[in-house]
């Protein structure tokens, strides 16, 4: 008797005791998806995501940031980067966002700029940092058109100079060296003392301002293959920042790495590789410079990068793996080297062995849960057909949530919601990816 009143009474604090803050979703939309060509389509409808489309998702999230609004070059205004979708009266969709709040009210919407959307002139993301009058222009911009559409607050999604891809293995080396050079779109910043400094100013100022209005949140995405230690300082900015969202994912992209295919986004660092290039790195440099560890959120991206395998390729499929460039683009989101969860799990079923389809990718799963999956198809004997994916799924989006509460971080986030299934052709479920994070949190 005395062990089960005992055992009670231990239920009763259990439950009387309240749960620490809950776990943050951080729910990207990408405004573009609502332009998706839809060309070729049999079925139109499925490339557009349109607002109404959200709905099923947003019980799910606890913030919902919309992606991107830009800067204007010669002003330096945080400016729409899309007038006539974002603001004007036929779709007004940064209201139409801002309007789910009265259904979800908990949902905080926030307005993020950058986030690689913004490829007008880039190096304005440079100048700005430079200029104490441009930084005044940007944030006093900034935050009017974020009270005047009802965002709950902007996310500094920075378009930072990106850190050089380098080799991972040596076997290719001196061939590949040569290409690669080409395919170098990194700048090399000479200024990097600067613009650390000119970005904790700009995070300084820009929470000055918000402070000046009632319940307004600032957040920062570090984007794929942004140096943090070099652009973010952490003991002074953290205190100012409600969210740090890290783009731990496109470690390795068709683009960067056009002949060597790897894990795009693994938690842990896989042999032989760079022991910076992956989630528990990123996710360190943060917690031992001081950050609360309830304020970062590692992203988990909805998408994975493609690239062909040829006559040269390991027929093991194993990364690293020579390859030849960014693979086929997809119906949907018809850009080489990139498909969509939904469109990669298409390719895992071809049901009806149907005459004239390609044979099905082969997925191979990670009983480690440590570096991720991939899927892969050999080249026919004319080398034509070769694939090869390394992408999130739900239960990989799982394994990341579970990282981030083993680690008491602040959550995670799902970038974005228009490359989930949103429309449930996977499984019968929308939102799969989303819903497998939200659950292991
Ligand atoms: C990021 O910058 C730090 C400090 O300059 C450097 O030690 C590190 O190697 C860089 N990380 C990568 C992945 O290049």
């Amino acid at each position: 008797m005395k062990i089960l009143v005992a055992f009670l009474g231990l239920v009763a604090l259990a439950v009387a005791t309240p749960t620490v803050s809950p776990s943050k979703v951080v729910c990207y939309y990408d405004s573009k998806s609502y332009v998706r060509e839809f060309e070729g389509c049999i079925y139109p409808a499925q490339a557009r995501m349109l607002p109404l489309d959200l709905d099923p998702a947003l019980s799910f999230c606890t913030h919902l940031v919309y992606g991107y609004a830009g800067i204007q070059p010669d002003t330096y205004k945080m400016v729409s980067l899309n007038e006539n979708l974002d603001i004007d009266r036929n779709h007004a969709n940064y209201r139409t966002l801002t309007n789910f709040k009265t259904k979800y009210p908990g949902l905080k919407v926030l307005l993020s700029v950058g986030g690689d959307a913004d490829t007008e002139e880039e190096q304005k993301y440079n100048l700005l940092l430079e200029s104490p009058t441009a930084r005044t222009a940007f944030v006093n911009s900034g935050v009017l058109l974020a009270e005047q559409h009802g965002f709950d607050g902007i996310d500094l999604a920075w378009q930072f100079a990106r850190i050089k891809p380098k080799k991972i293995r040596s076997t290719w080396g001196s061939i590949w060296h040569g290409i690669k050079k080409t395919f170098g779109t990194t700048l090399v910043d000479e200024k990097e003392a600067e613009h650390r400094e000119g970005f904790t100013a700009l995070v300084r100022e820009m929470k000055a301002a918000l402070n000046l209005k009632p319940n307004m949140q600032l957040s920062v995405t570090v984007l794929p293959n942004v140096n943090a230690s070099i652009y973010y300082d952490v003991p002074a900015i953290i205190n100012l920042v409600d969210i740090v969202n890290l783009n731990a994912f496109d470690y390795y992209t068709p683009s960067r790495n056009p002949k060597e295919a790897d894990y795009t986004a693994p938690i842990y660092k896989p042999q032989n590789r760079n022991e910076l290039l992956n989630v528990d790195s990123a996710v360190s440099y943060w917690l031992t410079s001081g950050a609360p560890s309830n304020k970062i959120v590692i992203g988990v991206a909805t998408y994975g990068r493609t690239w062909k395998m040829d006559g040269d390729s390991e027929i093991s499929g194993v990364p690293p793996i020579h390859v030849d460039g960014p693979g086929e683009a997809g119906p949907y989101t018809k850009t080489e080297g990139l498909l969509s969860y939904p469109e990669i799990c298409a390719k895992l079923i071809n049901p009806n062995h149907q005459k004239g389809m390609r044979p099905h990718l082969r997925k191979v799963t990670d009983p480690s849960k440590r570096f991720g999956t991939y899927g892969f198809r050999l080249p026919d004997d004319n080398s034509e057909g070769g694939l090869w994916v390394s992408y999130e799924d739900p239960d990989t989006a799982g394994q990341k949530a579970t990282y981030a509460k083993s680690k008491n971080l602040g959550g995670v986030s799902i970038v974005d919601l228009s490359m989930d299934d949103f429309r449930g052709l996977c499984s019968g479920d929308k939102y799969p990816i989303l819903r497998a994070a939200k659950y292991r949190l």
